[in-house]
């Protein structure tokens, strides 16, 4: 894990400084300027005013902002009605609408010319625009598509795509005919996606022949057959061309492109009740079983689009170019639902960082000309080792605001991406958010007045979130300069309204730790000025490249290898990832293999069953693991370890056997100086 600088020496940055905060942000006199809907809010003239109000009224809040910046095919009668004890969330109840007219129809009225999609592939330079015209006839051909195959409203549809043009109107497509998408990051296995399909029930697969990343192509096909073997609600897989290389087809295959030209590219929008489903997107929590999160319509789609407008200051023309893989929320919020319903011109970025050198962000951000530039701290960690010239070698003087997600950004990297990517110009947005919450929650939000930015820190609740810092006997922490665990005290349209098919996993995950509270997992620091900072995962959660994972995942993957007695995976401290897994495994006896071989077989073994990012870095053979007299095992201790804090093992009055620390500790040490010969 990164630690951030001792908080004395954070600077604040930005406020006071000529040109900051820009002219146009919110001031006394002008806050309907600022937001229009505000204009409602008698008596509220200033920023401080209008968050009190999202708080304190949240439901006027609420109701002003889902009437005006939403189409409604019929209005909703009531603004929430929501019970946190039992995980009901319900947003604009009685209102019936369309996402995908949402996102594109009601653009193509009023700019149909204007660019929806910058396709930005692997291949520097070939980027491929698509207009709102453009995106709504493609999205309706595979809507009529999808409705000749048979899919109907609710029912499952999982696509496993990388970021395009075809991937986006799957989606919007799903969308406009009510059907349910689970998109699945490419990235992940055959039995990773096989797992997510069966979850779902799934009947249809969308996928493309192959992949296209970093000058390599990709069997995705391949993985999707391995998958759908496992998989007998599978019924159809609707198969689009990247390449122009062909794959075998099967009876159930079907070529995308072939149909939907056989379609017509009108398509009616089916009404959909506000908190009909919108999609499933599965994500890691502290068991071996990923989470299918549920998101709704209109409060999902309200809720990015107003984070997307005022954390970023996304203005009409802006280009907004969001670097994560629509597999992950982030691409689902803020490269799909949230710029589209804003009308604006988002990037679909299929390659990487370093591909085909480590300037690939930055030429981009200069040939497509992109204001807002969102992506992660692991890749600006891993850009700033390669220096500066990269970087100053293009021009951005286009780039007006920087954002950071994922997972903490450490002070140096932050600090990096300000002066070097931004040239000390752009505000950089630490934002902090979950699969769960659907939305940014916690972000510096600059579009604000007198915005005071520290880096590293997440800063300030968005409108209508309420964060309370608990103690560990539940009690809320009230005053600032203290730190607990991260609770949100009141709903929000955003956040996810269920798990797929696990109502009480949902509820026992997010509500009953803290009662009438959304448990976020996370811990955080609240400065003196009420500031937010991350502290990390509370849980069995590890987060590696901006990647959610769990350590009961990886466990239970490691643990299918014959050799493998039992295993304990924790998190440790990654220069360029943040965090890496670290893996304990006890052998059974009789097992006549290298240590090498079994490392080099449990690593293959974690990218067969999960997902290559989730092969863990450190694999350490010990004759025993530290345990409870009940048979606990004490992660606590392991951590400690790896951390080389052996003074801060903690109470050790319940560990059963004391030889296996010495053990651990000294073959630690040995397993170091072996790979830094190596
Ligand atoms: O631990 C927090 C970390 O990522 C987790 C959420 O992961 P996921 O659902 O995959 O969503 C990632 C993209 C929103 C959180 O519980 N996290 C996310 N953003 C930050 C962060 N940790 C520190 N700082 C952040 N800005």
């Amino acid at each position: 894990m990164w630690r951030v600088r001792p908080l004395a020496s954070l600077r604040p940055l930005l406020a006071g400084r000529p040109g900051w905060p820009p002219a146009r942000a919110a001031s006394s006199t002008n806050i309907s300027a600022f937001m229009p809907e505000a204009a409602a809010f008698a008596g509220v003239r200033d920023y401080p005013a209008l968050k009190q109000l999202s708080l304190r009224q949240a439901e006027r809040f609420w109701e002003a902002l889902a009437r005006a910046r939403l189409s409604w095919i019929s209005p909703f009668h009531t603004v929430s009605d929501c019970d946190l004890a039992r995980g009901s969330i319900r947003w604009f109840e009685g209102g019936r609408l369309n996402v995908s007219v949402n996102c594109i129809d009601r653009h193509v009225h009023t700019s149909p010319d204007k660019v929806a999609l910058i396709w930005e592939r692997d291949e520097p330079g070939a980027e491929v625009k698509i207009t709102y015209r453009h995106l709504l006839e493609v999205t309706c051909r595979v809507a009529n598509t999808l409705k000749r195959q048979g899919v109907r409203k609710g029912d499952r549809v999982t696509i496993y795509m990388p970021a395009s043009p075809i991937a986006v109107a799957s989606m919007l497509a799903c969308a406009r005919i009510g059907a349910v998408h689970t998109v699945v990051f490419a990235g992940f296995s055959a039995e990773a996606l096989a797992d997510r399909i069966q979850d779902a029930q799934s009947e249809t697969v969308i996928t493309t022949n192959q992949a296209v990343r970093g000058g390599r192509i990709i069997e995705l096909k391949k993985t999707v057959d391995q998958a759908v073997k496992m998989c007998p609600s599978v019924k159809r897989v609707l198969v689009a061309k990247r390449t122009e290389n062909e794959v075998p087809m099967s009876n159930i295959d079907i070529p995308l492109e072939e149909e939907m030209m056989r379609e017509e590219a009108v398509c009616d929008p089916v009404a959909m009740e506000s908190e009909d489903l919108l999609f499933l997107l599965y994500t890691s929590g502290s068991t071996g079983k990923p989470k299918g999160m549920v998101h709704t319509q209109a409060g999902y789609l309200l809720y990015t689009s107003l984070t997307h407008r005022y954390v970023f200051d996304y203005r009409d023309g802006d280009v907004f170019g969001c670097v994560a893989d629509i597999g992950w929320i982030t691409g689902h919020s803020y490269v799909v639902y949230g710029p589209l319903c804003n009308g604006g011109t988002t990037v679909l970025f299929e390659s990487t960082p370093v591909y085909p050198n480590p300037g690939r962000y930055w030429e981009m951000v200069e040939r497509l000309k992109i204001n807002q530039f969102y992506g992660a701290p692991t890749a600006i960690r891993l850009l700033l080792k390669y220096g500066d010239e990269w970087v100053k070698s293009h021009d951005r003087s286009s780039l007006k605001i920087l954002g950071s997600v994922g997972e903490p950004i450490n002070s140096e990297a932050w600090d990096w991406y300000y002066r070097v990517v931004g040239d000390g110009r752009c505000p950089v947005v630490d934002t902090w958010w979950q699969t769960e919450t659907g939305g940014i929650c916690i972000a510096p939000c600059p579009a604000e007045r007198d915005a005071e930015i520290i880096p590293a820190m997440v800063m300030r609740p968005f409108f209508g979130i309420d964060p309370v810092l608990m103690d560990d006997q539940g009690r809320r922490l009230m005053g600032n300069n203290t730190a607990g665990s991260l609770c949100i005290a009141q709903p929000w349209p955003g956040m996810a309204r269920t798990i797929y098919n696990d109502h009480d996993r949902f509820i026992t995950t997010y509500f009953k730790p803290y009662p009438n509270h959304f448990f976020t997992g996370d811990g955080a620091y609240r400065s003196e000025k009420g500031y937010y900072r991350i502290t990390g995962r509370l849980d069995d959660v590890i987060n590696v490249s901006g990647h959610r994972l769990g350590t009961a995942e990886i466990e239970g993957a490691v643990n299918q290898h014959r050799v493998v007695a039992e295993s304990a995976a924790i998190g440790c401290a990654h220069e360029i990832k943040g965090e890496a897994s670290y893996v304990f495994i006890v052998l059974k006896d009789g097992v006549d293999m290298t240590e090498h071989v079994i490392r080099e077989e449990l690593k293959g073994i974690v990218s067969q069953k999960i997902a290559k990012y989730a092969v863990p870095d450190y694999i350490q053979i010990v004759k025993r693991l530290p345990k409870t007299r009940s048979g606990k095992i004490m992660r606590r201790v392991l951590r400690k370890i790896v951390e080389r804090k052996l003074d801060e093992l903690g109470d050790l009055t319940t560990l059963d056997d004391h030889t296996a620390i010495q053990e651990i500790v000294a073959g630690h040490k040995e397993m170091l100086k072996k790979e830094a010969k190596e």
